[in-house]
């Protein structure tokens, strides 16, 4: 059918055209911005999950939800061996921006403006590499405040001064946190310090962060406390409905019904992995020729989704890795074929590959901070991406 029409959207943090399955949490999440707006006690929301399964687009959504009720947004990308001091400067930047021009009193922006500009000047040489981020040049910085170079104590002070002049609009502010699982531990500690402080002060700002499937048990290291901090989200595959629903309404606006049997099929090869199903749908939709598409459109184009898979989705990941790294998730592979892929205990690791467990330890470090892999449970490793070890035995 025609290709300009076609509505899926395989791709990294793309929209999908129909958000399925999310709205128990878009709900929730409505309820905590009007709590926190009205200075009520609730817990900000952390989202986890495999690779492909929505928790950028969701982490988008909830934004858009909090952007609807005025409040100021920001959002950071996480990554690996950088420090977040800057990234929050630039995202607490464009939430004040959104919020501070409807302020009454502009001397009291100004002085946000110049702890903000405090803030993001007191960063080491080191973290400032690759940034391109200036404060803004017209603000003055205030000194003594957010520059201690403590990042908790930093973000404490910052957080409190942005948080009073959107509460004073009646609003919030609400930062959007993705990879979080790439902050460097102390980081995250200090991070989880501050929002513990910011929400017994009672003032509004929430911290929503995403990642990975060990991000609780990461935050969890950082701070004994964090448990009670955040209500998890575990962000998985759509159950069968859902995903039923991400296929049809799409094809709906434009006219296109589905067979019983091709959702059938659609959904026995993507597991309701909404990568997958944006995939899938996509190369369906090109193959079928008319209305309604019917499950030998869905077998037509199973081996071309596949490859595309194979390439942009499986692919580009088995190349950011090592020889070694290889190896390693090769072997891991083998040993969960048996087992789904589910976590398989580094030690078995070391013996299919004749090596010492010490040995390997760069190999599974290295793997984790590219996020191929997990560890959930100590000595135990999982693949981050669905359908990966089913994806290396293909390769044999
Ligand atoms: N609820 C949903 N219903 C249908 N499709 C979805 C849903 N959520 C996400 N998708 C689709 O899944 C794909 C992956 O989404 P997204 O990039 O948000 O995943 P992610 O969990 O952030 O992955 P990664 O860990 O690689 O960053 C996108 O193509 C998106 O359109
Ligand atoms: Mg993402």
């Amino acid at each position: 059918m025609d290709p300009i029409r076609n509505p899926y959207a395989p791709g990294a943090g793309q929209r999908p055209p129909e958000l399925a399955g999310r709205d128990r949490e878009l709900e929730q999440f409505g309820v905590t911005l009007e709590r926190v707006a009205a200075g009520r006690p609730e817990r900000s929301m952390v989202l986890s999950g495999l690779r492909g399964v929505g928790k950028t687009v969701l982490l988008n959504a909830l934004r858009g939800q909090a952007v609807t009720r005025a409040w100021g947004t920001g959002k950071v990308e996480a990554r690996p061996d950088r420090s977040i001091r800057i990234p929050v400067a630039q995202a607490v930047h464009a939430a004040v921006r959104e919020v501070s021009h409807r302020h009454r009193d502009p001397d009291q922006v100004d002085r946000v403006a110049g702890v903000l500009k405090s803030f993001a000047l007191r960063t080491q040489q080191s973290d400032r590499k690759g940034m391109r981020w200036s404060p803004p040049v017209e603000a003055v910085a205030i000194r003594g405040r957010a520059d201690s170079g403590d990042l908790e104590l930093d973000l404490v002070e910052l957080f409190g001064d942005v948080a009073s002049l959107a509460g004073d609009l009646g609003v919030g502010i609400a930062l959007f946190i993705d990879e979080m699982q790439d902050i460097p531990t102390e980081e995250l500690a200090a991070l989880c310090g501050a929002c513990h402080e910011i929400s017994q002060q009672g003032a509004p700002l929430l911290v929503v962060g995403a990642g990975l499937p060990h991000l609780p048990v990461a935050l969890a290291a950082s701070k004994s406390y964090a448990e009670r901090l955040f209500r998890y989200v575990s962000v998985d595959r759509l159950p069968r409905d859902m995903a039923e629903r991400a296929w049809r309404v799409p094809a709906g606006t434009e006219g296109v019904t589905f067979e019983d049997a091709a959702i059938d099929e659609l959904y026995r090869l993507t597991d309701g992995y909404p990568y997958f199903v944006q995939a899938y749908g996509k190369v369906t939709w090109d193959v079928a020729v008319d209305t309604p598409i019917r499950w030998t459109d869905v077998m037509q184009a199973a081996p071309e989704a596949e490859a595309e898979l194979a390439v942009g989705f499986f692919g580009a990941r088995y190349d950011r890795a090592t020889p070694a790294e290889r190896d390693y998730m090769v072997a891991m592979a083998d040993l969960g074929e048996d087992t789904q892929d589910l976590a398989v205990s580094t030690a078995d690791i070391a013996k299919l590959l004749d090596r010492r467990p010490q040995s390997l330890s760069p190999a599974r470090d290295g793997l984790i901070k590219k996020g191929l892999v997990f560890s959930g449970e100590r000595g135990t490793v999982a693949f981050t991406v669905p359908h990966f070890g089913k994806f290396l035995r293909s390769q044999r």
